[in-house]
């Protein structure tokens, strides 16, 4: 009794100090955030928000069918780049050099593990995290790193052996036509051809990426029949926003093709990647409280396949509710996107039920099944598919392609609808599209909170807590050469807190639970004195830390949620 008794004070003693220093990193960012924004119930979850900041961070990543790199395109390095810099009076100080972007498998760097040096998909990975050392940003609640541009090309060999299935293993396998391949080697890296940011005069900066990935060719002696990509950045000093224009042409021998520019995680997984990333959401946000701004003006569609998100929201956890974890046999990618191309057709019908979600949510909370013809909003789903790992499917139902994520995958494919008015999506075929360049503000978390996601019967619902917002085109399988160009600026992500008020109090942590390695006990915390920020931020943070005291297993004993309270 009395060694359980030093036990639960040592404990106290513990919670205490997190809790202190969580408290000060709680203040830090509601103060932070409430210049950024402008606002006093939102904070950014973004590093750069608006895209303002001078001092540009922005990074390349590309993938193979199941995001991973397979092979290096030659002298290209590892497909991971990034261009970030500090200004001084006279100049722009770089802190990534041409060697850092060209490093590519067997060559050591900082910090790398062994197992990765020689290791193309894993050496990717710890570039990526080097990358992001060079380029961090301190800042409250947490360093980040940079923007992500994103490359895919959709060729999958199947006889490479390269992708698992639902993050099995699988052997080559022969199945002609099923996916484009024009044969081996068709899975490759394209070229990174980089004009460093530099002062255009004394007022402009200026940088890119491009490439393609037509081995060989030369995009410089013209762009017909081969593929290309293009990101151009440019912001006037010390005025407005960054603007970032994008250009992705397919070609025959690359017909699908991806180009986004995204705001990741700067720790943890972001959607579709099943390692350890570097972004801008320093706050990862989590549904339903966080908003999405950004302008975006659309030059060239890309063509009738071409599927413009606005935007893509990425995230993983398993089909029990827990979050991910890194096991491709469990995790799953979860996706859902808006896509505002008009001629992109609902696939989801009161004959096509199998491409709808089981149910649709109103923002007032009713639940409408599909086969409810007279009320279900067919038209505002493209499609739903579902992870290929889960159990207890409501047939009829789509499974997604288990081959091009590392892991199991769900899909939520939306297109514009009057149902959507309430979070500030397109409600109308057209908008946002090209001629109609607008500033939006999504209220990415409220849609998000109400969508169906396939979790198993009994379990617990996963926190929806996203690690990427993604913004570009995914050019799916065109018949012939289309070219898609579009310009992004302004973007933020703003993350709601409960309350609006930052106010001093004392705050108690009550409970019933078993302490690690003690028996099953009550505890109470004395009120702990200091200015705690809002009670649900504080919440959030207690329960957390709860978990790190408390081992939680079921079946041998019962645990109550812990009980916060906040004395003001
Ligand atoms: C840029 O500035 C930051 C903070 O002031 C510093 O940590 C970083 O090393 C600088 N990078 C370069 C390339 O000068
Ligand atoms: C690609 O970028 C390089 C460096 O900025 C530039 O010289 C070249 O013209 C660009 N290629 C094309 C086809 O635009
Ligand atoms: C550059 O800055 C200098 C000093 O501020 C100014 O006199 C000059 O006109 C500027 N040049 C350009 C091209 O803007
Ligand atoms: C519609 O679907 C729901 C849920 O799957 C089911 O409970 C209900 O019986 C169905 N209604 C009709 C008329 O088929
Ligand atoms: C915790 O909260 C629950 C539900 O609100 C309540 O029934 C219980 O008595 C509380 N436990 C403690 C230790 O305060």
């Amino acid at each position: 009794m009395k060694k359980n008794q030093n036990q639960m004070m040592m404990m106290h003693v513990s919670l205490l100090l997190s809790h202190l220093i969580l408290l000060l990193l709680c203040i830090i960012s509601i103060i932070d955030g409430a210049f950024a924004s402008g606002k006093s119930d939102y904070v950014t979850a973004v590093g750069d928000p608006g895209m303002r900041r001078d001092e540009l961070r922005v990074a390349l990543e590309a993938w193979n069918f199941c995001n991973e790199v397979g092979e290096e395109a030659p002298n290209m390095g590892s497909p991971r780049a990034a261009d970030c810099f500090n200004l001084t009076s006279t100049s722009l100080k770089h802190g990534v050099s041409k060697k850092d972007n060209l490093l590519g498998v067997g060559t050591p760097f900082p910090g790398i593990s062994q197992g990765a040096l020689n290791n193309v998909d894993l050496y990717a990975v710890e570039k990526e995290l080097y990358l992001g050392s060079l380029c961090q940003v301190q800042d409250s609640p947490k360093p980040w790193q940079f923007w992500m541009i994103m490359l895919k090309n959709g060729n999958f060999d199947t006889m490479a052996g390269l992708c698992p299935s639902n993050g099995k293993k699988t052997p080559p396998f022969s199945d002609p036509g099923r996916f484009p391949c024009f044969g081996k080697g068709c899975m490759n890296q394209p070229t990174v051809v980089h004009q460093t940011t530099l002062l255009d005069g004394n007022t402009t900066m200026r940088g890119g990426f491009n490439g393609t990935y037509d081995l060989g060719s030369n995009p410089s002696d013209g762009l017909d029949s081969i593929s290309f990509y293009e990101v151009e950045w440019k912001k006037k000093l010390g005025v407005g926003s960054w603007e970032f224009r994008h250009m992705l042409k397919t070609s025959k021998k690359y017909p699908w093709l991806m180009l986004y520019l995204r705001a990741d995680a700067t720790q943890g997984y972001s959607g579709g990647y099943h390692y350890d990333t570097r972004g801008m959401l320093k706050i990862p946000p989590e549904s339903p409280n966080f908003k999405v701004r950004l302008t975006l003006d659309i030059k060239q569609g890309g063509g009738p396949k071409s599927q413009f998100y606005l935007i893509d929201i990425g995230s993983c956890w398993k089909n029990n509710g827990k979050p991910c974890d890194g096991d491709v046999l469990t995790d799953v990618t979860r996706y859902t996107e808006m896509i505002i191309n008009p001629e992109t057709p609902a696939w989801c019908s009161p004959t096509g039920l199998g491409n709808c979600p089981p149910y649709h949510i109103t923002p007032n909370d009713r639940k409408i099944y599909r086969n409810d013809t007279a009320n279900f909003p067919y038209g505002a789903y493209h499609y739903y598919c579902a992870p290929g790992n889960a159990e207890h499917l409501e047939k009829p139902v789509s499974v997604c392609d288990p081959y091009s994520n590392p892991q199991a995958q769900e899909i939520v494919q939306l297109l514009p609808h009057p149902i959507w008015a309430e979070y500030g999506y397109p409600t109308k075929k057209g908008q946002g599209w090209i001629g109609d360049a607008r500033t939006w503000e999504l209220d990415v978390g409220g849609l998000s909170s109400r969508l169906h996601y396939y979790q198993d019967p009994g379990t617990t619902p996963a926190r929806r807590i996203w690690g990427s917002i993604d913004v570009g085109t995914e050019i799916f399988v065109s018949d012939k050469d289309e070219v898609a160009e579009w310009t992004l600026s302004d973007f933020d992500g703003l993350d709601r807190l409960n309350e609006e008020k930052c106010v001093p109090g004392f705050i108690r942590v009550m409970g019933v639970g078993k302490p690690k390695q003690a028996r099953k006990g009550r505890f109470a915390s004395p009120p702990i004195p200091g200015p705690p920020c809002t009670p649900a931020c504080l919440q959030l943070e207690v329960i957390v830390n709860i978990h790190q005291f408390f081992s939680i297993s079921q079946g041998d004993h019962q645990i109550l949620p812990p009980n916060v309270s906040v004395f003001l």
